[in-house]
């Protein structure tokens, strides 16, 4: 199924690709990057899951679409205009963080809508009939009933769940689109991820963009180079080509070959750090 939201780095387009990569077994799965949440939304439904982000809005709009949907949508019917002034409005709102968790769940849902490209910071100016979201919202509550919604730094995060037998699938702030997100993302944090995850007992597949820096950072681990077209380059810039990384711990490299992957890059170091896939 579809996430209720776009959100900048969402990985819609990719999410088929991401699951397919998935280890064979695993007892708990935590989407520790979680944003719109479409990788979690995309695979099965499994016992024990976990969404995680340090973007406190956005945690509190997750809870509000498991908990009291109804209510939510009760709350966008309220003040449904989609117009310049009432967006630099309701961004005020939320900056000041006042009134009820609902209310302030359907302003961050509203200025989503409203903004360009999802980023929260200026007004799209396009037509958005917020009402037609209500039944992905409606379904989002199902799928969410039995999923543990957490709002931590990552590294609390994973020290807190990080067992053998625990899946964690992370998608960071890209490198260089950092300022995207107001939870903030630096140079340090992401050094700090990689220190992170040398060190845990369970699997872990990150996504990334492939660039020199995340290719040498996590040089002793999987590597696997994917190139895909971007949907804004479409339209702005035709065949733009964004080349993506996906890192593992584990031994998805069979797996890969027999998807009929591009390229792969496994580096002389990776056994190091490889786990075998159940
Ligand atoms: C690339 S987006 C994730 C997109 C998501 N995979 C999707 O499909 O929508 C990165 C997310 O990391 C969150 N984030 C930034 N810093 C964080 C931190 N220190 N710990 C946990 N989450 C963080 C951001 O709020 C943002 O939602």
């Amino acid at each position: 199924m579809n996430s209720f939201i776009s959100w900048v780095g969402g990985k819609m387009q990719m999410r088929e690709l991401i699951v397919n990569r998935f280890p064979l077994s695993y007892a708990k799965y935590i989407e520790v990057f979680g944003g719109a949440g479409w990788v979690l939304f995309h695979k099965r439904k499994e016992p024990w899951e976990m969404y995680n982000d340090y973007d406190a809005r956005l945690v509190n709009l997750f809870r509000c679409v498991r908990e009291r949907p109804e209510e939510l949508i009760a709350a966008l019917d309220d003040y449904p205009l989609n117009a310049r002034l009432e967006f630099h409005d309701l961004r005020r709102r939320l900056k000041d963080g006042n009134g009820p968790d609902i209310v302030q769940a359907a302003d961050f849902f509203r200025v989503i809508r409203y903004s360009y490209g999802s980023k929260l910071r200026t007004y799209s100016a396009q037509p958005c009939d917020i009402s037609a979201f209500y039944p992905v919202i409606r379904q989002a509550h199902h799928r969410l009933k039995t999923v543990v919604i957490e709002n931590r730094d990552f590294e609390s995060c994973i020290r807190q769940y990080d067992a053998p037998d625990t899946f964690f699938y992370l998608d960071p702030p890209y490198f260089g689109t950092e300022d995207f997100y107001d939870a903030g993302f630096t140079d340090a944090d992401h050094s700090r991820l990689h220190d992170m995850l040398c060190g845990i007992n369970g699997k872990f597949l990150l996504s990334y963009n492939a660039c020199d820096f995340v290719r040498e950072l996590y040089a002793g681990f999987r590597q696997e180079e994917i190139s895909r077209v971007n949907s804004l380059g479409l339209v702005y810039n035709a065949g733009a080509v964004f080349e993506e990384l996906l890192i593992s711990n584990y031994g998805a490299v069979d797996k890969m070959l027999f998807l009929g992957v591009n390229r792969l890059r496994p580096h002389k170091n990776a056994q190091k750090h490889h786990k075998s896939d159940g």
